[in-house]
């Protein structure tokens, strides 16, 4: 472990129960979560591996950022807690908060906004690299192209090893993905694209280049921006989710960070990850009403059946998300705003939660609803496509790779990330050739 954890006297004895062969194993501790068995010695003394499909016993990295503690439902950015922030701060706040590790001051916060704002434009021939696109492409597979093509654009942000030039590509990174996001989704309309406004806040910039036309003025609602903003904070980091970890292993070979961030966004996508917060749409447009509620949940209750119900359950919490919570508060505030008395699907939704929390199935295998649960009735009532919905997950999240990203470098433990396996293919064996193969 690097010198910041703290090491116990404490060990764990491993026993060969053929051979009876042990060897001590040292325990090291964090600030909050469980202790971890250090088991780089392992190899070396008794020429095992461990094995851990799926990671869910292995801490693969020490780490300052983010802490979730499952049972308690409970999600720390450096130390304050989630709902704090999404009550009293905004996504500037959580951006300067978990790059640096303290919340900014007046000063610090002025600056930080004023760099970021004014990295928000993209290199004008980016533009053209849309056009390579067919319009009717998923806008995540947008993401996935241009992200990485920022890598041939920005060569001045490239010495990962230089903290200046790592700082310049943070800042590029936050800066420019609301900008990325909102032309993939005007280059799906066939709309011009709309250039950031310097004076806009983050939040409120994205909506406008998301919703406004050159043709006419367009005044960004306040109550969707801090919605808006709202869903950038939840969504900013979460420790060492499928996407972080993605970013940290790609990272790890040194490669450009444009790049890392690009195999993020490919990660993200998957429905078990980001891409979650659509499903959760199709999936109760799918159920239509409430009265089909009881026949859904015996389709995911079948272990024959594919079905899940999503924006349930979570590899970490064994309780209420919290993000789910402040979301759900968010959506009635949304759609108060928008003076929407009746929303079919938040009725529907808020249903199948009521009737999922008291089926034993759920409280057996401790599903809760998390973020994405109701973070899609609320971007669907601002006016965001279902496309878009992920897309909006990775401009948030971007903030927490990079943290990550920069962390992972400057770790004095840093290595390539390169795991290991359990083999159970074929022995070596003599070479077939063509005309003897059945
Ligand atoms: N619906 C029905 N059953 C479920 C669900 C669900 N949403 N989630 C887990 N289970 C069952 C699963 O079938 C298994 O049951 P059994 O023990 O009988 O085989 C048990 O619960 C444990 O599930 P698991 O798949 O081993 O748990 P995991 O930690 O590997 O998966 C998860 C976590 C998030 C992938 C999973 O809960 C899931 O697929 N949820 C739906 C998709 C979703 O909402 N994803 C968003 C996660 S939060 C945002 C983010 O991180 O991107």
């Amino acid at each position: 472990m690097a010198e910041r954890s703290a090491r116990s006297n404490q060990t764990v004895t491993l026993t060969d129960d053929s051979s009876g062969k042990t060897i001590k194993l040292p325990v090291a501790g964090g600030s909050a979560g469980p202790q971890v068995i250090d088991v780089r010695k392992l190899y070396a003394e008794t020429g095992m591996f461990t094995f851990d499909p799926g990671f869910t016993s292995t801490a693969s990295c020490e780490s300052r950022i983010t802490f979730i503690d499952g049972d308690a439902g409970e999600l720390l950015y450096r130390g304050y807690s989630i709902d704090e922030l999404a009550e009293h701060s905004d996504f500037m706040d959580c951006c300067y908060l978990l790059l640096n590790g303290e919340l900014p001051n007046r000063e610090q916060k002025a600056k930080f906004e004023w760099n970021i704002s004014h990295h928000t434009m993209l290199h004008e021939q980016m533009a053209f690299l849309y056009r390579g696109f067919r319009r009717d492409a998923h806008p995540m597979a947008v993401m996935v192209g241009v992200v990485g093509a920022m890598s041939a654009f920005y060569h001045d942000s490239l010495d990962i090893n230089d903290p200046h030039q790592r700082m310049v590509a943070s800042y590029r990174m936050i800066a420019k993905m609301p900008t990325i996001a909102a032309m993939a989704y005007k280059y799906s309309l066939g709309q011009p694209f709309m250039y950031p406004r310097n004076e806009l806040k983050y939040a409120e910039n994205f909506m406008h280049m998301m919703f406004a036309v050159p043709a006419e003025s367009y005044k960004v609602n306040p109550v969707l921006a801090k919605a808006m903003d709202r869903i950038f904070m939840l969504h900013a980091d979460h420790e060492q989710n499928a996407s972080t970890s993605t970013v940290r292993l790609a990272g790890s070979s040194g490669a450009n960070p444009f790049a890392c961030i690009a195999a993020g966004i490919a990660c993200l996508w998957g429905p078990s990850h980001g891409g979650a917060n659509e499903a959760v749409l199709h999936m109760l447009q799918e159920i239509g009403s409430v009265e089909h509620v009881p026949e859904f949940l015996k389709r995911v209750k079948d272990k024959n059946d594919t079905t899940r119900l999503m924006g349930f359950g979570h590899r970490v919490y064994k309780n209420f998300d919290p993000r789910a919570k402040v979301m759900q508060r968010t959506c009635h505030e949304v759609l108060d705003e928008l003076g929407v008395k009746e929303e079919p699907l938040l009725k529907l939704a808020m249903e199948l939660e009521r009737i999922a929390l008291q089926d034993d199935y759920f409280a057996q295998r401790k599903l809760y609803p998390n973020v994405d649960f109701y973070s899609g009735i609320i971007m669907r009532a601002i006016g965001i496509p279902l496309s878009m919905f992920t897309v909006i997950f990775a401009v948030a999240r971007t903030v927490g790779w990079v943290a990550q990203w920069n962390e992972m470098i400057e770790d004095p433990n840093q290595k390539i990330g390169r795991p290991r396996q359990l083999y159970t293919g074929a022995l070596r064996r003599p070479y077939l050739p063509l005309h003897q193969r059945r």
